[in-house]
């Protein structure tokens, strides 16, 4: 395997023969809902949503299952057919020998460009991918041939796409039923499909999608249609032939049909031919192909009209560049310039996962689309630092979601704020749910300074699902809607302080045996999903018990600021406040609590509030916060033989502690240090212990750092399912980055610079070792067993990394709304004593350069002085509040380090 290159600093790289790495595929989206995944010989797909694929759907399999791509013939006479994206029979046949063809890739965020050479064929093939920014729904791809021998050659050109054109549920389901619904259509540029109706889980309906495919090639300056067409996959491969070796241009034949013919019932394949020509020896010709979603016949030649021409197709290939580009307003400049460059697409990631949820790439987490209610929260981080002008009033909607006894809504409508009830009456809680919101918000506070925050209001969501998930309330009906109603039927509000007290407090009071909170359905861990009766999530408990007590400064921040004294609750919160805390000490009477709770407000609410005293609010939850702390510093610290020691994060169904000392091994997970560490549960010497145990059984360099545990050698059928899977993979054992990353926060968090790096830093270099890692820049969702990066670019583990090294490492942070340098950088970040970050920072675009004379090493400086635009700000390490407003809007700030 080749290396990968970057070519400028931001993100754009190239590498050769990245047809030989299995599983590579690379996104091109837009904001008008385009969703395409390409692999470097064009395969992949193009879908709009679960129903709207154009391309049939592709999951990591098929992609060299595949015989089809986004394929371009080229017919050389008196030589034979050739592909060129490199799949045709006999291509394929040479693909591991010494004289294969040169492919090279180039690709920047969102365009795709692959060059493919052959000698034996005299031919140089170019084709540059992208889906244009804009408000169309349309895939472009301009291929440019060459003519390399020294003679003139007689070539014919054919686009062979097959067109796939309906539910990707339907791979299974009538799959043959749903080719009858096509009508088919050769159209001037190409081919059209407009199928009768859609056959899908909605049932049976009339279409309303029109699916093309148009192409048209340059000849003298001029763009030309094509000559003939074959719409029909049977007829264009040929009896007994495939995609790989098609019939009609194995055989050089012109294809069947003209222009306006419709034919219709069969698969459909876009094999549009164009007239012969000649090209001399280094002459080229180019051709641009368009795929593309319209609502009718006109508004497809529309889109083909607009952008099937050469210089019109370069002129938006620059746009999108740039406006991709523009999007990523964060930069890093260290002593590392791949690590610099990996991050530009980290921080793009978050934008994908926005577009393509979890389910639209050929590694697909989810189903059929959507996002989970972690995901919402999780990229609202990235959003907060990089549009945060929008965010504001998404969390308010968001918080809609959370349900009156803590748990919420799980299925998120495509809307902003739209949360639908499950039909299928699934009753799922995650007990990590209700500390996620907490986190976001927190983080929006602390940038913003906007604490006001806490008492905008929304509803709240309403279904069947009562009592955490225990009960149904039964007179709930679908007339009622999906809001909470207070006892005189109006739609009851309350404010987004009064949603997370809520959250936070039902967990308080939700334990199991051991006086954690219980595990429920799963945690942030999906695959713990086999406990529900006894499982309890130390680790979890934790972060609820941090959230507390940082709540807890958030309101009094709140009374500071604005002079109020009390807040407004619901009244049926005194049940959960007013509670003695020697009852923390006791399940049992916990558990009474709550229920009496989940009681009252299992239906309907009173809908009366009451003014609560904010300095007898923070004590309360603060000493909740304190008695988590304590309850597992006393109770889950485990050490192996040495001595070295690290906290249990779980019990399982059968009511045992999950980590220690076992027979059959060490059992640590990392997710149960973590949130310890980052909720400040544990102490510093424990965090120093966890950093040393997690070294000693978590640690391995050759798959990207820490995994998620160790082997338990088990399937541990009273904890989860992960324990089905290989040791290694996955939930199971693998490097998981998104519990890397916030390992690395928790790190930082608590000052451990040099043990935050390492996370970060082993992390990258896999990535980086392209030969390891086997794919794109950007962070995976996991490393697998043999170190291959998985489930690319659709992970939370981009927004945590984000914020990770723009917060933590680079130290560039709000504090309520001021800005703090408290940076983190090891000495060998710095390049010549400098190192900088470029961000938005309360609307303003800044870049801050540390500068760091001494060589110093992190834990060694601070911030001692501060200069904006060449003029000093103070010997300080903050920018205070009112100072940041008055800043130009883009600005340089200088500190030095000492
Ligand atoms: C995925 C899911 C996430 C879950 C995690 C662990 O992580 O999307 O909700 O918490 O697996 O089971 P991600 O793809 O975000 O890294």
């Amino acid at each position: 395997m080749s290396e990968l290159k970057y070519l400028d600093k931001k993100g754009t790289f190239t590498l050769d023969n990245p047809d030989l790495t299995s599983y590579m595929y690379f996104p091109l989206a837009n904001e008008a809902g385009m969703m395409s995944a390409i692999t470097p010989d064009l395969g992949g797909d193009i879908k709009l949503d679960q129903n709207t694929f154009l391309l049939e759907p592709v999951s990591s399999e098929n992609l060299h299952n595949n015989k089809s791509t986004r394929n371009f013939w080229v017919y050389v006479d008196g030589k034979g057919a050739w592909s060129a994206t490199g799949r045709s029979a006999k291509q394929q046949a040479k693909l591991f020998d010494d004289d294969k063809e040169q492919v090279k890739l180039t690709a920047g965020i969102m365009w795709h460009k692959v060059e493919r050479q052959t000698d034996e064929m005299g031919l140089k093939a170019e084709l540059t991918t992208f889906v244009p920014y804009t408000q169309d729904k349309v895939e472009l791809t301009k291929v440019t041939i060459t003519n390399t021998a020294d003679t003139t050659q007689k070539i014919t050109s054919t686009v062979a796409i097959p067109m796939y054109a309906r539910s990707a549920s339907n791979i299974r389901d009538h799959r043959h039923v749903t080719s009858l619904l096509h009508r088919t259509f050769t159209i001037k540029d190409g081919i059209m499909i407009y199928p009768t109706l859609t056959f899908d889980e909605r049932g049976h309906n009339k279409n309303t999608v029109f699916y093309g495919a148009l192409a048209k090639e340059m000849v003298n300056g001029k763009m030309e249609s094509p000559v003939s067409f074959c719409p029909v996959t049977e007829e264009f491969i040929g009896e007994g032939g495939n995609f790989e070796n098609p019939y009609y241009v194995a055989k050089n034949k012109p294809l069947p049909y003209t222009e306006g013919q419709e034919v219709d019932g069969y698969e459909t394949v876009a094999a549009i031919r164009f007239n012969d020509c000649e090209l001399k020896p280094g002459e080229s010709r180019s051709y641009v192909i368009a795929l593309e979603y319209g609502t009718s016949k006109e508004e497809l030649e529309s889109i083909g009209n607009k952008y099937i021409d050469v210089d019109v197709f370069d002129k938006y290939l620059e746009e999108t560049k740039n406006y991709w580009q523009d999007k990523i307003n964060v930069s890093y400049n260290s002593a590392d310039k791949n690590f610099d460059n990996w991050m530009h697409w980290v921080n793009f990631q978050p934008m994908l996962r926005r577009i393509y949820g979890c389910s639209f790439l050929p590694h697909h987490d989810y189903g059929k689309g959507g996002r989970g209610w972690r995901d919402l929260w999780q990229d609202c981080l990235a959003l907060l630092i990089m549009e945060p002008k929008q965010v504001r009033q998404m969390l308010i909607d968001n918080f809609g979601g959370v349900r009156f006894d803590g748990t919420n809504a799980t299925i998120i409508g495509s809307k902003q704020g739209e949360f639908i009830a499950d039909r299928n009456n699934i009753t799922r809680v995650w007990m990590d749910h209700g500390a996620w919101p907490y986190l976001t918000t927190e983080l929006y506070m602390q940038q913003t300074g906007d604490v006001e925050f806490l008492v905008e209001e929304n509803s709240y969501f309403k279904d069947p699902q009562v009592c955490r998930g225990e009960e149904k309330d039964m007179i709930w009906n679908d007339e009622q809607g999906n809001k909470q109603l207070a006892e005189n039927n109006e739609v009851y509000a309350g404010t987004v302080l009064e949603h997370m007290l809520i959250q936070h407090l039902t967990a308080f009071y939700d334990v199991g045996e051991h006086n954690h909170i219980r595990l429920r359905g799963a945690d942030w861990n999906d695959g713990l999903d086999m406990a529900a009766k006894r499982g309890e999530s130390v680790a979890f408990t934790a972060l609820y018990g941090g959230n507390l007590k940082n709540l807890a400064k958030d309101i009094k921040a709140y009374a500071e600021k604005t002079g109020n004294e009390t807040v407004l609750l619901a009244k049926e919160l005194l049940i959960l406040l007013n509670v003695d805390k020697t009852v923390f000490d006791r399940i049992d009477e916990k558990k009474q609590v709550l229920d009496a709770y989940c009681e009252t407000v299992k239906h309907t609410i009173s809908g009366e509030k009451v003014n609560v005293r904010c300095d007898e609010l923070c004590s309360i939850i603060d000493s909740m916060g304190d008695w988590i702390g304590e309850h597992i510093r006393t109770t889950e610290w485990t050490t192996d033989k040495d001595g070295d020691g690290w906290f249990n994060g779980y019990y399982d169904n059968s009511g045992n502690a999950v980590e220690g000392d076992f027979p059959t091994g060490i059992r640590m997970m990392l997710t149960g240090q973590v949130f310890t560490v980052m909720a400040d549960v544990a102490t510093d010497e424990q965090v120093v212990a966890i950093a040393k145990s997690a070294d000693k059984y978590l640690y391995d360099e050759a798959i990207g750092g820490y995994r998620l545990n160790t082997d338990f050698k088990e399937v541990k059928t009273d904890l989860g399912r992960l324990f089905g899977f290989a040791f290694g993979h996955k939930e199971n054992g693998a490097v998981f980055s998104h519990m890397a990353t916030m390992y690395a926060n928790s790190l930082y968090h608590r000052g451990y610079a040099k043990e935050g790096y390492k996370v970060i830093n082993s992390l990258f270099k896999h990535c980086d070792n392209y030969s390891k890692s086997g794919i794109y820049p950007g962070i995976p969702e996991y490393v697998s067993q043999r170190g291959r990066g998985m489930y690319h670019y659709l992970t939370g583990a981009a927004s945590w990394m984000l914020l990770t090294v723009l917060n933590e490492m680079y130290g560039v942070k709000g504090e309520y709304g001021a800005l703090k340098l408290k940076p983190q950088l090891l000495k060998e970040q710095f390049e010549n004593g400098k190192a900088s970050a470029t961000c938005m920072f309360n609307g303003k675009n800044i870049t801050v350069t540390y500068k760091n004379d001494k060589a110093l090493d992190a834990g060694q400086y601070s911030v001692k002085e501060i200069y904006i635009d060449g003029n000093k700000y103070g010997d300080c390490d903050t920018v205070l509040k009112e100072d940041v407003m008055k800043l130009n809007d883009t600005v340089n700030i200088v500190a030095i380090l000492d």
